[in-house]
């Protein structure tokens, strides 16, 4: 059986102060719930805090990105290392807003999630088509080439602990979702494509989840699929109330 995630991906939102009223709120609506993960991935700056308020809760501190070194001269930007010793457990890594913004590729991406395995980090690898890559038709080409690329040469070992969220570039932010079914279907795929890559029984271990304007509204019928394990969730984290009716939606 695969447990479910619910993450939030607070992107570039919330100071340190109304991050850490955030989460308090959240730890106090959602501490009775145990059968699903929960993740919360906020700025670089508002991390320790809230992995302060989160410590001894059901509440897990995710970073949005990262480098793949574990130190040096790479102004601005942060360590697997540091983050494991800050106390957080997940990284988000690949999120289509850092490919097309930060210019991320998919050997970088690659690059990143060997090293978060090596820190103990677990990685949530996005992907997603572009709106006018799924009008051509091409959704499974461009996400075959992202998961093969990206999950290239991984340690056996490693696989059950990956988790993947796929997340079409045109639901995101867009209050656009994709069908219960055309969500099932690109995530049976992906599924497949590890399983070619590492074998079936791996591939039914790992965690898949779906990403693009998820709110409570929708949450139920996507979780019925089989193939969903969860979401990736945006801006409904950035409010308890919300977050919280997402991660209860049985
Ligand atoms: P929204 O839920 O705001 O569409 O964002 C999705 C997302 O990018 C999560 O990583």
């Amino acid at each position: 059986m695969r447990k479910p995630i619910i993450a939030g991906n607070w992107k570039m939102y919330k100071t340190v102060e109304r991050a850490i009223s955030l989460v308090s709120e959240l730890a106090g609506l959602v501490s009775d719930v145990r059968d699903v993960e929960i993740v919360v991935c906020p700025p670089f700056t508002a991390l320790d805090a809230v992995i302060d308020v989160t410590a001894g809760t059901n509440i897990a501190v995710g970073a949005q990105n990262m480098h793949w070194e574990t130190e040096g001269a790479f102004t601005g930007e942060v360590s697997p290392m540091m983050l494991k010793q800050m106390g957080c457990s997940y990284v988000i890594l690949g999120h289509s807003e850092r490919r097309q913004y930060f210019g991320e590729t998919d050997e970088n991406i690659n690059r990143k999630i060997k090293s978060a395995f090596r820190y103990q980090l677990i990685p949530i690898v996005c992907v997603g088509e572009l709106l006018e890559q799924r009008e051509n038709g091409v959704t499974e080409q461009v996400v075959r080439t992202q998961i093969e690329a990206g999950l290239k040469g991984l340690e056996t070992s490693e696989i059950p602990k990956l988790v993947v969220a796929y997340e079409p570039v045109w639901a995101i932010g867009t209050g656009k979702t994709a069908s219960n079914e055309d969500a099932q279907q690109v995530i049976s795929f992906i599924r497949k494509v590890v399983s070619e890559m590492y074998g079936q029984e791996l591939a039914d271990q790992i965690r898949i989840l779906y990403g693009g304007s998820v709110k409570p509204d929708n949450i139920t019928g996507l979780m019925q699929e089989k193939d969903i394990d969860g979401a990736l969730v945006g801006g409904a984290s950035l409010e308890a109330e919300t977050f919280a009716k997402i991660i209860r939606f049985k």
